[in-house]
This record gives C-alpha cells, sequence and structure tokens, in this order.
C-alpha cells in the first residue's frame, strides 16, 4: 500500500462534525461587528515580505523567527502572519483615507506564523479581526473593546477577563526604556538569550519573558519599581483615563496590567488582552490596541488607528466544552416518505431537521433521536392518518400532538422558550 500522507505539523483540518460552530461564530462575528458599522474586508494571503518587517517590526518574534518566506520572480514574498499590515496596505492603496472617519473594517482568515505547535497554538490558524482608522479619541479604543466584549458574549463566552494597559507614545515611551535598561543592565549577563537580544532591540519585551531565571530578576525591588512607575506624558495618561471612565461608564470589567506588552512593533498608547481561564498556557482569545504611527510608517497620511484580532480555534474550542449544539428535530417514523414530506416542510421554513433514512425500528430512532436533537418529531400510523404530528421534548420528556401545520410554529417558540 502507497504511504499515507498526513496533515502538516501545526496545521489541522476542519471536520464536517465542527464545521457548524465555526459557522457559528462567524455569523455572529458578521451580525455583531455590522452592528457597529463595520464592513467586511478581504486581502491576499500573500504579501510583500517587506510590508510586515516594516508593519509589525524587524525586532519582533513574529518577524525574526516565524514568517513563511519564499522567492517568487526574485521577489520575497510571506505568508501573513496576521492581518493589520494588510489592511493598512489596503487602507492606504485604495485611498480609504478620502472616506470620511472612521473607517471600520472587519476580517476573517487564515494566518501562519512558524511557532511550536502545542494545545491553542498552531502554524496554520485563524482570526477574525477588526481595525477602525481615523479617531485619535479614546471613545474609539472603548467602542472596540465593548465591540469585543459584547461579540463573546453573543457567542456564549462571559467569564473572560479583559486587560488593558497603556504603552504611551514614541516620547514617553522611550524614556520609560532607557530607564528600565539602566535597572537591568547590572543583571545582563543571567539573562536568558532571548532577553539578551530583546534588551538592546525591544527592551519592553523584557517584561513578557517567561523564563524564571529572568522573572526573578524582573521582580527586583529597583526594577519593579520602574515597571509601575507612571511613566506616561499628560497627553498619554489622559488619554488612557479617559478609555477607563469610559470602559466603567459601560460596566465593561477590566482589570490593569503593567506587564501587557504585546508582541507586535506598531502598538501606542493603549493595549488590550482578553483572557480565558480555561486555555491553558496560550489563554488570550484576543489581542489588540491602537496604533496611531502605522498608516504613515507605511507610507499613508498620519492617521489614528486601532483594532484587535482574535483567535478562532481558541474560542472554538472554548465553545466545544460546552453543549454540543443540537438539530432542532429528529423525524421519527416507519414510513420514510412521509417523513421526508414533513422534514422538507420543516427545513423550508429554516428548522435544522434529519431523518432515519434506513428504517430502523421505532425504539432505535427515538435513541438516535435523543442524542442528536432538541425534538423527536413522531409520525406514526395514526399521526399520518390524522396529519398529526407528536412532539417529544427530549429535554423534559413531555409529549404533545399537534396538527402538522402547527408543527413548525411550536418548535420555533418552544426553542426560542428553551433558549431564553
Ligand atoms: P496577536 O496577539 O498576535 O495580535 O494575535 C491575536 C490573537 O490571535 C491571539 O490573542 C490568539 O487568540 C490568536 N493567535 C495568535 N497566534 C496564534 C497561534 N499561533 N495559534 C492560534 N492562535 C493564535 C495580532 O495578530 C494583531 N494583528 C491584533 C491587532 C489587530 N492589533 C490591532 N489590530
Amino acid at each position: 500500500m502507497a504511504q499515507i500522507i498526513k496533515v502538516l505539523k501545526g496545521t489541522k483540518d476542519i471536520l464536517p462534525q465542527n464545521i457548524e460552530l465555526w459557522h457559528f461564530v462567524e455569523k455572529n462575528a458578521k451580525d455583531i461587528f455590522s452592528r457597529y458599522g463595520f464592513k467586511e474586508i478581504r486581502t491576499p494571503i500573500i504579501e510583500t515580505t517587506d510590508l510586515f518587517s516594516r508593519g509589525v517590526g524587524d525586532t519582533t518574534d513574529i518577524v525574526n523567527k516565524e514568517m513563511y518566506t519564499f522567492e517568487k520572480s526574485e521577489r520575497s514574498i510571506t505568508l501573513r502572519p496576521e492581518n493589520t499590515a494588510g489592511v493598512v496596505r489596503s487602507y492606504i492603496e485604495n485611498g480609504m483615507s478620502r472616506l470620511s472617519a472612521p473607517v471600520k473594517l472587519w476580517y476573517e482568515g487564515p494566518m501562519f506564523r512558524y511557532e511550536r505547535p502545542q494545545a491553542g497554538r498552531q502554524r496554520q490558524f485563524h482570526q477574525v479581526g477588526v481595525e477602525m482608522f481615523g479617531i485619535k479619541q479614546p471613545s474609539a479604543d472603548a467602542e472596540v473593546i465593548l465591540m469585543a466584549e459584547d461579540f463573546l458574549k453573543s457567542i456564549g463566552l462571559d467569564d473572560l477577563s479583559v486587560e488593558i494597559n497603556s504603552l504611551g507614545c514614541p516620547k514617553c515611551r522611550t524614556e520609560f526604556k532607557e530607564k528600565l535598561k539602566s535597572v537591568i543592565k547590572p543583571h545582563l549577563n543571567d539573562l536568558c538569550e532571548d532577553c539578551q537580544t530583546r534588551f538592546d532591540k525591544n527592551p519592553l519585551r523584557l517584561l513578557d519573558c517567561k523564563v524564571p531565571e529572568c522573572q526573578e530578576i524582573y521582580a527586583k525591588k529597583e526594577i519593579q519599581e520602574v515597571i509601575m512607575s507612571d511613566f506616561l506624558c499628560d497627553e498619554c495618561r489622559e488619554h488612557y483615563s479617559e478609555l477607563k471612565s469610559y470602559l466603567d461608564k459601560m460596566n465593561v470589567k477590566y482589570s490593569e496590567n503593567k506587564l501587557l506588552v504585546r508582541g507586535l512593533d506598531y502598538y501606542t498608547r493603549t493595549v488590550f488582552e482578553i483572557k480565558s481561564n480555561n486555555l491553558g498556557s496560550q489563554n488570550a482569545v484576543c489581542g489588540g490596541g491602537r496604533y496611531d504611527n502605522l498608516v504613515e510608517q507605511l507610507g499613508g497620511e498620519p492617521t489614528p488607528a486601532i483594532g484587535f484580532a482574535m483567535g478562532m480555534e481558541r474560542l472554538i474550542s472554548l465553545l466545544e466544552e460546552k453543549e454540543p449544539q443540537k438539530l432542532d428535530g429528529y423525524i421519527v417514523s416507519n414510513n420514510t416518505q412521509e417523513a421526508f414530506l414533513l422534514a422538507q416542510e420543516l427545513r423550508s421554513q429554516g428548522l435544522n431537521i434529519e431523518l432515519d433514512l434506513t428504517n430502523k425500528k421505532f425504539t432505535k430512532q427515538l435513541e438516535k433521536a435523543s442524542k442528536v436533537a432538541n425534538y423527536a418529531l413522531i409520525l406514526g400510523e395514526d399521526e399520518i392518518v390524522n396529519n398529526q404530528v407528536s412532539i417529544k421534548n427530549l429535554k423534559t420528556g413531555q409529549q404533545f400532538t399537534l396538527n402538522r401545520h402547527e408543527c413548525f410554529k411550536n418548535i420555533r417558540h418552544e426553542n426560542f422558550q428553551n433558549n431564553k
């Protein structure tokens, strides 16, 4: 027999038994983001490598170690590791700055990072994300965080924690970085290899190193004093405190985390993450922040912007822990033709219905129904003669018989009652 070819490490098939959850999450993203005035954008999966080294930043792990890059016709091309840079490119290239602000865009699709695969971390993964251009006020930051929370609630995830921080602007952040380096410098030789490189290239990233020896060093009093100090300039402090008062007013629960620095270079001022307690070490379902200099850095007019992206696989794995979604009804009958007629009637009205296609025994069909559906729709001989259907609620065991044309209304009504 020929050797079997397997899926690449760090990539996964999304199989038919899981696709419903994907559709559910995608539909909610579209509904909720549209409600806030966001429009979908689809950009290419391949972009020039330059876009990411200039956009995401060549001091980041993503650009340094994780990009899938190849040459084609002497051009360096990269599979997108994230989509903010691509959306910014498109915003500039398509003259979207001429549209009235804010320009609100959302996207969904595969991203590629050559990372060590583990639970919640893949080499090909999917993000759903948003980018909002043209508003410098903190009300935009608040709206984006509020929408992230709204979307997560809409798919049934409401026990997540929102963490926020401000990274300041290039001016106040530069001073902070210098102070941080001066207190860490005496320990430079004891830091891990990554931190030694970050020390010069990207000192803020020192703060989220997970190596215990480094963490021990960063816990020292004189270093903690710098980390916890308020380094923001007046404008950045004002922006941050206005954001917090919006969030308070909108009842968004959040905590402030001074160690939240994010792994991409483009952020200014607000950064945030939304985390779950049920995901192990890869616990961030959402990451985002403001990037007021990126549009200009990539050749556009100076334009403030903010956005976030969520890992679809992480959202789906949290939903999988919940009860799987069931069919609205499973038809139990020994008359397959009549069962088909009823199934088609109900499907045409938008219900998810299956029926037994192999004429199994009644009891077997009922067993199957209780596994896969909310209701068993029983079409026995009596029901067929009287143009009726017996509906069994498979949660409560309650059963009642109705005229066939009332069946749809009742399942809809009952489903509504159940989902309330
Ligand atoms: P990020 O934090 O790199 O931000 O990714 C956002 C989310 O994508 C993470 O919180 C996580 O849920 C998911 N994710 C990242 N890497 C992986 C992976 N290897 N496997 C599975 N899921 C993963 C960005 O990408 C920014 N572009 C977000 C943004 C938009 N900032 C402003 N606008």
